[in-house]
């Protein structure tokens, strides 16, 4: 270092003196640019040069160089922080590796393997200047017609929280030194998903003690395991937006939990407060609060500059409010040491990571994990006794005639659709308009010509579409200038089209039926009313049902839909939640045996909408059991989900009946595999307290396993649980243990009546 080089480019200084030389050093108009981030599809020019943003998000590679170079001719050279919703693989990057979204992760229930997904996602988006995800999603799903459902890990905080603990810690690797490393977002804090009637970004109407039982859990995990960001939700909750809940951020997160990192807003959060939900006259008010609430960088709130300087001219703000924000930014970018190096797009590692064979192995490996078996008469594996050789075609059993499989419906062969939200050309990145490269994409249909026995044949027919796109009668563009998309009309059943079908069935000997939603009916403001397979999809079962051909159903939807009754008859259903480019092929190996089926439902299916919400931790205490007119009973329960064989559950032991507070539960259970195939069992722990002094979930998930098991073989598996983890919150909204009688219940799903059960006590 020069005698005349600032303090703060001194790498050798700790990164605290460093802030506070640059600090010293910046004007009010560069601190307010600091804490901005700027949507870089738009005048990248005027962001760096006339803004000053701290950050950009959502940059084409060609911007993304572009910003840099500016920088270079800003007074003080600040880098910049590059974000980007890398959140099921580098979404946006043509020719990334796009794994299965988080909905069908979480149906691995495995966090080592979410783990390596999230590492796979930091290596590839690493190496191409970004260096923040907004990612993992902690929201529980708990209302099917919301249209983020497929961004979450499900309906249960146990689950949500080991999945979201592990994608953070692929993420940000070694730390932020490590050069693959990426910063990782716990978001969106917190209630946003307790919308009014699935509706997008609603009023949250949710009470503190709720939130605490089971919103809040997830997240405080992730804070005091240092997940770097926080993302705040852009609903209002019992009348105040999450960007200025003081509660929220300055009790609870930063208060209770200690949580040093930085947050961001949501999209447009500060505006929000002016045009939408109208809680500030003007942004100059808007942005004066959202900074005295401890938001530290402001998400696409271009009116944030002109309204925080204002604010500071008229007194409603000091310049010194906005230091701790802005060093909280400047830490981060000390701490990755892009003063050193700004971690531009480096061209030699995105080749040798970018959609590399390694990373295309480890997406198969989660897709097959994704997947969920729900019913099966036993017409699954399509010809039992398949053998793969390696990982190529299936073999047909000696002697046994070549068979014909007709793969029909609108998602057979829709390689895009397959890949779900946030990824390629989904809506929310300009510079990809085809999306990810057909070649690197296997659907279905793909995947069973590739791997059926040689002598097989495969047919195909469409059968039916879901929908058709006509312009949004409310106008192009939101009141905020956001593109208003199309909107979709579900599509008439074409007679044609089914009768190719039928045609096709009525020739094979299996039909496989690719049945589901489409990107117009998921994401943001896309929520649904009904939870139907739309256009001619019903018809289309309907009409393939009545072939007599056994009906294999393959459901590759967002998130769990309402099944029709040719669906319950159908010989065999599996739920593949968008699995990513690999999931064609692993369909067509599940389907043929080449795999076993191992997923468990990370969220319940519903029978209907209007039994929402499902979700299997509901709270005691209810007039009946069902609906005048319906069962209440979901049509599949959280943690279900099939194999190729059969196992049984026996003899759950506690090895001690009373525990203390700072216990640990032990038990056994044995698992026996009855049937001819492997088993991936995922032995599921859930506790009951059996009387509590407020009204509580009947059961919850503590703890699970999962475990390998031999045809024939019974193996013990031993399981443990603190008593610590046997909480409720009591009506004060505080996290305790009560002492009394609690059951323990395992087994393979939620389902009561698949659950054994034995009584413990904890003493006081
Ligand atoms: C809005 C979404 O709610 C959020 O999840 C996302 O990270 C940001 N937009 C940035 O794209």
């Amino acid at each position: 270092m020069t005698a005349d080089q600032p303090a703060y480019l001194d790498a050798t200084l700790p990164v605290a003196d460093r802030v506070a030389d640059l600090l010293e050093r910046m004007t009010l108009e560069e601190k307010v640019g600091q804490m901005m981030q700027l949507d870089a599809r738009g005048d990248v020019d005027s962001h760096v040069l006339a803004t000053r943003v701290g950050s950009i998000l959502h940059a084409s590679p060609e911007k993304l160089r572009l910003a840099h170079d500016l920088v270079e001719r800003t007074r003080l050279r600040i880098p910049l922080l590059v974000g980007e919703d890398a959140i099921h693989g580098h979404s946006f990057w043509v020719g990334a590796t796009i794994f299965p979204t988080q909905l069908g992760m979480a149906a691995s229930w495995d966090p080592a393997l979410v783990e390596r997904v999230a590492r796979a996602t930091a290596v590839e988006a690493a190496a191409t200047g970004v260096h923040w995800t907004f990612s993992p999603v902690l929201c529980i799903a708990r209302d099917l017609r919301w249209g983020r459902v497929d961004e979450t890990f499900g309906e249960d905080p146990y689950l949500i929280g080991e999945l979201a603990s592990a994608m953070v810690r692929g993420y940000q690797g070694d730390g932020l030194t490590d050069p693959t490393a990426v910063l990782a977002t716990a978001k969106h804090f917190a209630g946003y998903s307790e919308t009014q009637g699935g509706r997008d970004a609603s009023e949250a109407d949710i009470s503190r003690r709720k939130l605490r039982s089971w919103f809040l859990p997830p997240f405080e995990r992730v804070a005091r395991e240092g997940c770097r960001t926080f993302m705040l939700g852009y609903q209002t909750m019992d009348g105040v937006p999450i960007t200025v809940n003081e509660w929220l951020l300055d009790e609870v997160l930063r208060g209770e939990w200690g949580y040093t990192g930085t947050l961001v807003t949501d999209w447009d959060n500060v505006g929000r407060m002016v045009w939408e939900q109208k809680v500030q006259p003007d942004h100059t008010h808007a942005a004066a609060a959202a900074v005295k609430a401890g938001n530290d960088m402001v998400m696409t709130t271009p009116q944030f500059y002109e309204g925080a300087l204002d604010a500071v001219a008229r007194g409603l703000l000091a310049e010194k409010e906005l230091d701790a924000a802005v060093a909280r930014i400047l830490t981060l970018k000390f701490e990755l040491g892009l003063f050193e190096d700004p971690r531009r797009p480096d061209v030699a590692r995105q080749r040798a990571v970018i959609g590399s064979a390694a990373h295309a192995a480890l997406n198969l490996e989660v897709a097959r994990r994704s997947l969920v078996l729900l019913r099966n008469d036993g017409t699954l594996p399509l010809a039992g006794g398949l053998q793969a050789p390696g990982a190529g075609r299936a073999v047909a059993p000696a002697g046994a005639a070549p068979r014909t499989v007709a793969v029909v419906g609108p998602l057979a062969d829709d390689a895009q659709t397959q890949l779900g939200d946030w990824a390629g050309n989904s809506g929310q990145a300009d510079w990809l308009p085809d999306g990810q490269p057909r070649e690197m994409i296997t659907t279905v249909l793909d995947g069973l010509r590739a791997h059926v026995p040689e002598t097989w044949t495969v047919t195909h027919a469409r059968g039916a579409d879901i929908l058709e796109l006509v312009p949004d009668p409310e106008g192009d563009t939101f009141p905020d200038g956001q593109p208003r998309p199309p909107i979709g009309l579900p599509s008439a059943p074409d007679e044609a089209q089914i009768a190719e079908a039928v045609a096709a069935a009525r020739a094979a000997d299996y039909v496989v039926a690719v049945v589901g939603d489409r990107i117009e009916l998921v994401g943001e403001g896309r929520s649904t009313a009904t939870l139907e397979l739309l256009g001619g999809q019903v018809a289309l079962l309907e009409a393939l049902a009545a072939t007599g051909t056994p009906l294999v159903v393959v459901l590759l939807a967002s998130k769990p839909l309402v099944l029709p009754k040719a669906v319950e008859d159908a010989a065999a259903l599996v739920w593949a939640a968008n699995p990513g480019m690999q999931g064609g092929r692993a369909l067509a190996e599940l389907l043929l045996g080449l795999v076993e089926p191992s997923g468990r439902l990370p969220i319940s299916f519903a029978r209907h909408a209007g039994q929402q919400p499902t979700y299997y931790n509901q709270v005691r205490g209810q007039h009946g059991t069902r609906y005048a007119d319906l069962t209440q009973s979901p049509a599949f329960v959280f943690g279900e989900g099939l194999s190729y064989t059969t196992v049984e559950y026996a003899d759950l032991r506690l090895l001690q009946d009373g525990y203390g507070p700072d216990g640990v539960v032990r038990a056994e259970v044995t698992l026996r595999n009855t049937g001819a195939r492997p088993a991936r069992e995922t032995v599921q722990v859930y506790v009951s307290d059996l009387v509590t002094s407020a009204s509580w979930a009947d059961q919850e998930l503590k703890a699970y396993r999962q475990v390998d098991v031999a045809p024939g073989q019974a193996v013990v598996v031993p399981l443990e649980l603190p008593v610590a983890a046997c909480t409720i919150v009591d009506a004060a909204g505080r996290r305790v243990v009560e002492p009394g009688q609690f059951e323990l219940r395992v087994g393979p799903s939620s389902r009561a009546e698949q659950l054994l059960s034995a009584r413990f006590v904890v003493e006081g």
